[in-house]
């Protein structure tokens, strides 16, 4: 083949390189170790010397041109591929980023937060106790003593324990363990530790050995209450506890007091609020009864406030446990208590 020929069929084919991959095996098939003029320069050795000549110089030519060309298209090539890539990678700055999904507070919290804040404004500080109890702090230091029938109004998770461990320490049996069934402990701990005047609520959660439905769970939530001061009467027990009711739920809210009946009150009363759905007419929500039952409460028994060395002559108060799970059900119209620890977020992401 002639070298023009050679070099129209390169130019030819050097046109349609379209990639830096196809360029390297042009440059290969022609400048290569065993490339078209490679091989040509190579052999211009068995021609005569006049041919040698003319052919050499063609053929030098066409290298150098080649050279220059596939450089050129080199360029061309690299400048469009760094085109496409920023054309990829392109970003639109203005348009809105991805939204991080955030959790938030349980509905249970923020009503507790709520309440704590009621009560802080009434001068009462937020105080917190064991979840794991002694049976002296759930029942016997609250006037419940071993075999008294008002100890099945609580029905007790024990904690198993090793009973020789127990005589070797020397451990009463009144301090046999056990999953508190109420926040009313806290109490003692508190009056143990603390001089009267007091003016505390604990939030915390509490355990039933019970069986589950829409109002029962095995764990829930009370928040205790304890004023002790000279001279409180039952006066400013139901003043304490209407005015919560009313900045919780509306100052609307009329409450009532029902006799009722714990070893640790004396009087005991349920406290009721009138139904806010039906306006004490009576629905479905508060079973036709017109009223739905909140909280337990009473003036401290006197044996309570002995059993932690208080004189009763001096000294009095009231207490009371809000059930607070009950409270954020009736803030928020919701019908099944175990939805609070489904972890269901169809639910949770209502609040
Ligand atoms: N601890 C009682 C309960 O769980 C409620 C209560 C608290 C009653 C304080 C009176 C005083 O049922």
């Amino acid at each position: 083949m002639e070298i023009k020929d050679i070099k129209k069929t390169a130019e030819r084919e050097i046109s349609l390189v379209k990639t830096l991959k196809e360029l390297e095996s042009f440059e290969n098939k022609y400048l290569g170790k065993k490339g078209i003029l490679t091989r040509i320069l190579r052999s211009l050795k068995e021609l005569n010397p006049e041919e040698r000549k003319k052919i050499g110089k063609e053929a030098n030519e066409l290298k150098e041109f080649l050279q220059k060309e596939i450089e050129r298209k080199r360029g061309q090539l690299q400048e469009k591929h760094i085109e496409e890539k920023e054309k990829k990678e392109w970003i639109d700055i203005t348009m809105p980023g991805k939204k991080i999904e955030r959790g938030h507070l349980h509905p249970i919290t923020l009503v507790r937060t709520q309440i704590e804040d009621i009560f802080q404004k009434m001068g009462f500080s937020v105080v917190e106790g064991p979840e794991i109890e002694n049976e002296w702090y759930n029942f016997d230091a609250l006037n419940i003593p071993k075999e008294h029938p008002a100890r099945d109004m609580w029905d007790t998770f024990w904690l198993r324990q090793n009973e020789l461990k127990m005589q070797n320490s020397k451990l009463k049996m009144s301090q046999r363990l056990l999953l508190r069934t109420h926040t009313s402990p806290v109490q003692i701990h508190y009056m143990e530790a603390n001089k009267p005047p007091i003016r505390i609520i604990a939030p915390g959660r509490i355990f039933r050995y019970e069986a589950t439905d829409a109002s029962h769970e095995i764990n829930f939530y009370q928040v205790e209450g304890l004023m002790i001061d000279k001279n409180i009467s039952i006066a400013n027990f139901k003043f304490i506890m209407e005015e919560f009711f009313k900045e919780f739920f509306g100052r609307k809210t009329e409450i009532r007091l029902r006799p009722s009946y714990f070893p640790f009150t004396e009087p005991s009363f349920e406290i009721d609020v009138k139904c806010s759905i039906c306006n004490g007419k009576g629905c479905s929500v508060c079973s036709y009864r017109g009223w739905i039952e909140m909280a337990g409460a009473g003036m401290v028994h006197p044996n309570v406030l002995k059993a932690v060395k208080i004189n009763p002559e001096e000294w009095q108060g009231f207490a009371f446990g809000l059930g607070l799970d009950r409270l954020t059900m009736m803030k928020y119209k919701i019908n099944d208590i175990r939805l609070f620890y489904s972890g269901d977020l169809r639910f949770l992401k209502q609040f």
